[in-house]
């Protein structure tokens, strides 16, 4: 297969941090202020995944609940996170799931950038919520390290541009870079059985191009792509590098974190994929009798 130059993509993002934090707020907001309607004027919906374009370059975000997530794809190997933004409220300080967060993220080796969100709140102490941060070497440039630090509020949109900046910038230093013209791969975010559609999977893709029409093999599932939407519902002719989209046409469900590649042949994809549910059922099995 001839293979194109690698171009730059945009980063990938999963939200982390401690319960009630923002997480879902800051994501609602990003994506309700930044993902422009469809053409039908369709409003944007849950797909587990959107991508916004700013004015400094484009940022995908992961859209599912955090730490499960993000903590499924590890499990399957799935590398699909580039920069955690982690979610300090300014009222509440490090919690124990900002520090699982911290830990999951260094694990990764997948940089940091801090969001002090609620900074609108009366009670909000920023720099306490530092000073607990750099005693878990979570450090700011300005206090001698290399994180960048924002404070932002989920509900009035206070310092959320820098954060999106913020997140470019990280992304600058670690060149993300990804092949566009080649056959698609990447990483199942979500799926589900919909009564009219049938399958419908969010998909990643992290290489190559998607197209409608494409064969897909995910992991214990395949089929031939009858169509691409995106986060407006509205259908797309293809996706390249760091773009979510939803996909129909897939003869089952596939399990977050569990890879896609588009393979030549529906032949070859049914094969590949009974011998994987043939190979799960007997690693079911063996757990059985163990
Ligand atoms: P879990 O998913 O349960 O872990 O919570 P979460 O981190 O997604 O937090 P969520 O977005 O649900 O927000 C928790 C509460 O904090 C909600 O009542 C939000 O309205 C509130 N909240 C979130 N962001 C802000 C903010 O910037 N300012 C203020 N004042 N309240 C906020
Ligand atoms: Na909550
Ligand atoms: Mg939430």
């Amino acid at each position: 297969e001839n293979v194109g130059e690698e171009l730059p993509r945009a980063p990938v993002v999963t939200v982390m941090g401690h319960v009630d934090h923002g997480k879902t707020s800051l994501l609602d907001y990003i994506r309700k202020t930044r993902v422009a309607a469809g053409e039908s004027g369709g409003i944007t919906q849950h797909i587990g995944a959107y991508h916004v374009e700013t004015a400094n370059g484009m940022v995908t975000f992961l859209d599912t609940p955090g730490h499960a997530a993000f903590t499924a794809m590890r499990a399957r190997g799935a590398q699909s996170t580039d920069v955690v933004i982690l979610v300090v409220a300014a009222d509440d300080g490090v919690m124990p799931q900002t520090e699982e967060a911290i830990q999951h993220a260094k694990a990764a080796g997948v940089p940091i950038v801090v969001a002090i969100n609620k900074i609108d709140k009366e009670a909000a102490d920023p720099d306490r919520v530092t000073s607990e941060l750099s005693a878990k070497d979570v450090v700011p440039e300005s206090w001698g390290g290399d994180t960048q630090f924002v404070q932002v509020s989920a509900h009035t949109g206070q310092g959320i541009d820098a954060l999106l900046d913020a997140v470019l910038l990280q992304a600058e230093v670690l060149e993300l870079k990804s092949v566009v013209d080649a056959r698609a791969r990447g990483v199942v975010v979500e799926s589900s059985l919909d009564r009219g559609r049938g399958s419908v999977s969010t998909v990643l893709v992290q290489t190559g191009t998607l197209r409608k029409g494409d064969i897909v093999l995910a992991g214990e599932c395949f089929g031939k792509v009858r169509a691409l939407l995106d986060e407006t519902g509205e259908q797309v002719q293809s996706a390249g590098p760091s773009i979510p989209v939803q996909i129909l046409g897939l003869d089952g469900t596939p399990t977050a974190g569990d890879d896609f590649i588009v393979v030549e042949s529906e032949r070859k994809a049914r094969e590949v994929a009974e011998f994987r549910k043939e190979k799960a059922r007997q690693n079911e099995l063996a757990h059985q009798q163990a």
